[in-house]
C-alpha cells in the first residue's frame, strides 16, 4: 500500500482531515507520520490523538541536518511520498532532487497568484473576485512547481478575510485526499523502499 508523511508548522487541519481519509477508507493509503519544524504545532496534537507517529524536525542548526533527519525517517518508517500541509519551511534544491515528483504541497490561491505565505490576505487586499486552492508538485522554487488540482473560491459581497479563510479551508480539506488519491494510485511504487 503506498504510504505518505505529512509534515505540518502549525493547527494540522489539513493533516486532521487527511486522517481522517485514511481511516474511513477515502484515501487508501498509511499515513506513515507526521513531522513538524514547530515544536508547538497544534497538528502534533492531533497526530498523536489519531495514533499517528510524530517527529520533531530540528532546524535549529543547518537545514541539511533537519533534511537529512527527514530523508532517514521516510526510509525507516517508509513513507514513499512527502505531504505538506502548512510546512512553513522551503526544502532544499537538493532535498527535491532526491524526492523528485513525490513532494506535494497544498496552496491557498490559484497558482500562479499570489504565491508566498500568505496567499490569503493577499489575494484579499488585492480585491480579486475569485481566488481559491491548489495542489501541486513541489519544485526547486517556491509554490511553482507542476500543478495536479485547482479549486476555485469566489469572494462574495459581505466576506471577511475570516469567512473567505473559513471557505477557503473548507475547500482545502475537500480538495487534497481526492488529489492525493488519484496521484497516489497514478505512480509505481518506490523502487528505494
Ligand atoms: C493551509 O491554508 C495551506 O494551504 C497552507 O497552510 C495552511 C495550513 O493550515 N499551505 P493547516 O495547518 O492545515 O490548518
Amino acid at each position: 500500500m503506498t504510504s505518505f508523511a505529512v509534515l505540518i508548522s502549525g493547527r494540522g487541519t489539513n493533516l486532521a482531515a487527511l486522517a481522517r481519509a485514511v481511516s474511513d477508507g477515502r484515501l487508501n493509503a498509511r499515513l506513515a507520520f507526521a513531522a513538524s519544524d514547530n515544536p508547538g504545532a497544534a497538528g502534533l496534537k492531533i497526530a498523536k490523538k489519531a495514533g499517528i507517529p510524530t517527529h520533531l524536525l530540528d532546524y535549529s542548526g543547518e537545514k541539511r541536518a533537519a533534511e537529512g533527519d527527514l530523508a532517514r525517517l521516510c526510509l525507516e518508517e517508509v513513507a514513499e511520498w512527502i505531504v505538506l500541509a502548512g510546512f512553513m519551511r522551503i526544502l532544499s534544491p537538493s532535498f527535491v532532487a532526491s524526492f523528485r515528483g513525490r513532494i506535494v504541497n497544498i496552496h491557498p490561491s490559484l497558482l500562479p497568484a499570489f504565491p508566498g505565505a500568505d496567499g490569503i490576505g493577499d489575494a484579499w487586499r488585492y480585491g480579486v473576485k475569485v481566488t481559491g486552492v491548489t495542489v501541486h508538485l513541489v519544485d526547486e522554487g517556491v509554490d511553482t512547481g507542476p500543478i495536479l488540482a485547482q479549486k476555485a473560491v469566489e469572494i462574495r459581497p459581505g466576506d471577511t478575510p475570516d469567512l473567505l479563510r473559513e471557505r477557503i479551508q473548507r475547500t482545502e480539506r475537500r480538495l487534497y485526499w481526492k488529489t492525493l488519491a488519484e496521484l497516489f494510485s497514478s505512480r509505481p511504487p518506490r523502487k528505494e523502499l
